[in-house]
């Protein structure tokens, strides 16, 4: 019942898609996003958009939920600076504003299951804690509430399908980001140190010079999407048979 439930909700999604203004009403009929649509592609991304803006908490109905992405929780970071002499950790991070992007050129190719589609997000914020601890004084830890808060973002993403069969004997689709592509718009970086009554700047933080660390932190979202993104994609596609998604 759990994965007629969710196929209802993939349902409703597309039929939105299909039911906006000068289309074919024909396609109403149709279920899915079928494979002989003359304009697959753009039946895909309207998918792709409306999961995207509606479904951002991971709850998809009452009862079957997926990893939320917006907020979106993010693996602890390790930043070590030899010549500074100090680590430093960005931890309990959050990725906001992913259900505000625009997904655009979007080309499914189902013969090779291959599929590239481009995000606009028009304003990202990564927060979290950042301590910074120096190698010759452990006690001058320095706390920070570290954000990032960066506009116009685009990620290009290419991802290779693969089918395989569920129990069932159904066939399911299974998708690995092959190639990402990150273009990081204008940022902004506040790192207030909280661990004194006055907030501060945080030395440590300071110390790394900032077109490093904003590449540290540009490789790492990089990461970060494609691993996230490629998770939460599969736990969807887990729900609905291929052939329900894809319909002949
Ligand atoms: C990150 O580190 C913090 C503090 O060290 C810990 O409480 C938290 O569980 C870690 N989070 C993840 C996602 O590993
Ligand atoms: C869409 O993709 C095509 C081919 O990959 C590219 O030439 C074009 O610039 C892209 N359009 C936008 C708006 O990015
Ligand atoms: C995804 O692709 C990467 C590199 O292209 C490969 O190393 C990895 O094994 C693939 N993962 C799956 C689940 O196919």
């Amino acid at each position: 019942m759990v994965s007629f439930n969710v196929y209802l909700l993939l349902l409703a999604g597309i039929q939105l898609a299909l039911t906006a203004p000068n289309r074919d009403r024909r396609r109403q009929d149709t279920e899915g996003c079928s494979r002989s649509l003359p304009d697959l592609n753009e039946c895909v991304e309207n998918s792709i958009q409306y999961f995207i803006n509606f479904m951002a908490s991971g709850k998809l109905t009452p009862k079957v939920a997926i990893t939320t992405f917006d907020p979106l929780l993010l693996p602890n970071m390790t930043i070590s600076h030899q010549t500074q002499n100090f680590n430093a950790i960005y931890v309990n991070r959050y990725l906001l504003g992913l259900k505000n992007s625009f997904v655009y050129n979007t080309s499914v190719d189902l013969d090779n299951l291959e599929l590239s589609s481009t995000f606009m997000m028009p304003a990202l914020e990564l927060l979290g804690m950042y301590s910074g601890e120096s190698l010759d004084d452990q006690e001058a830890t320095e706390n920070s509430i570290l954000t990032i808060s960066i506009r116009s973002s685009t990620v290009k993403f290419r991802v290779k399908g693969e089918l395989y069969k569920s129990t069932a004997r159904m066939e399911f689709l299974r998708l690995n980001v092959t190639d990402v592509d990150l273009a990081m718009g204008p940022y902004v970086i506040n790192d207030l140190d909280h661990s004194t009554h006055i907030p501060r700047v945080n030395r440590h933080f300071n110390s790394i010079p900032r077109p490093e660390f904003v590449k540290l932190i540009e490789k790492d979202l990089r990461m970060q999407l494609s691993s996230r993104l490629q998770h939460i994609a599969n736990e969807v596609l887990a729900l609905a048979p291929y052939e329900k998604i894809f319909p002949v």
